[in-house]
């Protein structure tokens, strides 16, 4: 089989890197790609904001499968393009894309199928959304409707900073025509999980749960990014809310999407905050994770290629996916600047000695191979990642394993998995998030 991956980042190098393991490869192909992929498969040049590009590449190697990763793709309708044209591709459609490429579609979606989100008013004018402010004490969470690379929410801490926040996104038009529209929200208090599953439309097969870091800086301070690392470990989600994210919040979220004539098929991602009144959304992705891919995919064992062809057959109901217990860590490497303008063109060394070292993978995003130098190219340069037989342990690797690498202004958070360790290290009855207890359901 032929297989294409869309997009440049960590999260498609982890694609590629997977699928390529995958007993149903015969020739794996990138596009565009980046040096990591480069080494685990022939990359080709294509803009991943034109649909019909991406077509003319896969027809053009006579592609099997595609997988698209970034959100861009799918919500201008490359899955249409594709289907239009009989070829096997994995993501939703644009209807059903707009899960993510509008906050306003995805907060009212919410509303119509009474699934559990943050309290909000929609807002079309700087002065009706300056007017609709005095309803929400703070902080409170200022977003940009359309897609804006993780730059279009402020959880705004005073009055006076989601003002500021309006005027950007509303008058100053920083956001473009992403900002004209905001929705304004509730602040949600609580831990923060990445709740991923894959899905036929109807079946779901839920991947394992990770955390994301999303700000720049440790604890969590600084303005939020696109993640600075991500762990995976079965003890950040128990059974029990496992069951209350799936019944109360993807299933009918799939039927809402099913009963409005756009059934969602492809990954669908599920931004949680886990609040003392249960877990709520905090927004929809319909696409990965980035960084959360990575750890997740280290922990795959199934045959990815095999989970697709569940979706494409409408059989994924019935299907399993297997996992290494063993937790992992993604650390990213990020450039000075960013998630302002990052300064790029650095050379990077010892990428080579990082992955040497048992257990650990490095994911390449923001790279440019300029022979015979590894040169930074983006905001997010590296995602270090390892397993490990425990969370500390594998923290510990992925750390060491960082520690080799260098590049100038390079810039990391130093406490990526810290929550699990304070998970770890809380008594059994504590041990997980919070969630609502179903009535007449003994507590777990
Ligand atoms: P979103 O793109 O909606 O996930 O927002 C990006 C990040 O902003 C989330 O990962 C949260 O850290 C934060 N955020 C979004 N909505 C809320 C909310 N209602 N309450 C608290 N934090 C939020
Ligand atoms: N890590 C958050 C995202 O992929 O949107």
């Amino acid at each position: 089989m032929k297989i294409l991956v869309i997009g440049s980042g960590g999260r498609e190098h982890a694609l590629t890197w997977k699928l390529r393991e995958s007993p149903n490869m015969d020739e794996i192909y990138c596009a565009p790609g980046n040096p990591g992929m480069a080494q685990e498969g022939e990359c080709l040049p294509v803009d991943v904001t034109q649909p019909q590009a991406i077509l003319e590449v896969a027809q053009q190697i006579k592609a099997d499968l595609t997988v698209i990763g970034p959100e861009a793709p799918l919500v201008a309708g490359v899955v249409d393009e594709f289907e239009r044209a009989g070829l096997w591709v994995v993501g939703p459609t644009k209807a059903a894309a707009r899960l993510e490429a509008s906050k306003i579609f995805a907060k009212q979606f919410m509303q119509r199928h009474a699934i559990p989100t943050a309290r909000f008013v929609v807002a079309e004018s700087f002065e009706a959304a300056v007017k609709a402010l005095a309803s929400f004490g703070v902080p409170v969470v200022i977003k940009a409707d359309g897609l804006a690379a993780g730059k279009g929410v402020v959880v705004a801490k005073t009055r006076e900073e989601a003002e500021k926040a309006l005027e950007d996104f509303m008058r100053r038009k920083t956001l473009a025509s992403a900002g004209e529209q905001v929705v304004i929200e509730e602040c949600l208090l609580g831990e923060e999980m990445s709740f991923i599953v894959l899905t036929d439309g109807h079946g779901v097969l839920p991947l394992v749960p990770t955390q994301d870091h999303k700000a720049v800086f440790d604890n969590d301070q600084g303005p939020n990014t696109g993640g600075m690392g991500a762990y995976s470990d079965d003890a950040i989600l128990d059974e029990h809310t496992r069951e209350a994210v799936l019944r109360g919040i993807v299933v009918p979220t799939l039927a809402g999407m099913a009963v409005e004539g756009n059934p969602f098929r492809g990954f669908l991602y599920v931004g949680l905050m886990m609040t003392a009144q249960g877990p709520k959304v905090l927004e929809y992705n319909v696409r990965l994770g980035d960084p959360e891919a990575q750890p997740i995919l280290m922990r795959l064992r199934s045959d990815l290629v095999d989970l697709f062809k569940g979706i494409r057959d409408d059989r994924l109901s019935g299907m399993e996916a297997h996992w290494s217990p063993s937790p992992s860590v993604c650390v990213v490497l990020t450039s000075q600047g960013y998630p302002g303008r990052p300064e790029i063109g650095k050379v990077i060394t010892g990428y080579e000695a990082a992955e040497a070292q048992g257990g650990v993978k490095v994911f390449h995003a923001g790279t440019v191979f300029h022979d015979p130098q590894l040169l930074t190219a983006g905001g997010r340069v590296l995602g270090v990642t390892a397993t490990g037989a425990d969370l500390p342990s594998a923290i510990e690797r992925a750390y060491t394993a960082v520690g080799k690498i260098h590049f100038e202004g390079m810039h990391y958070r130093r406490d990526i998995g810290a929550k699990g360790l304070r998970r770890l290290a809380r008594p059994p009855e504590r041990n997980s998030l919070p969630s609502r207890r179903v009535p007449g359901q003994p507590k777990l």
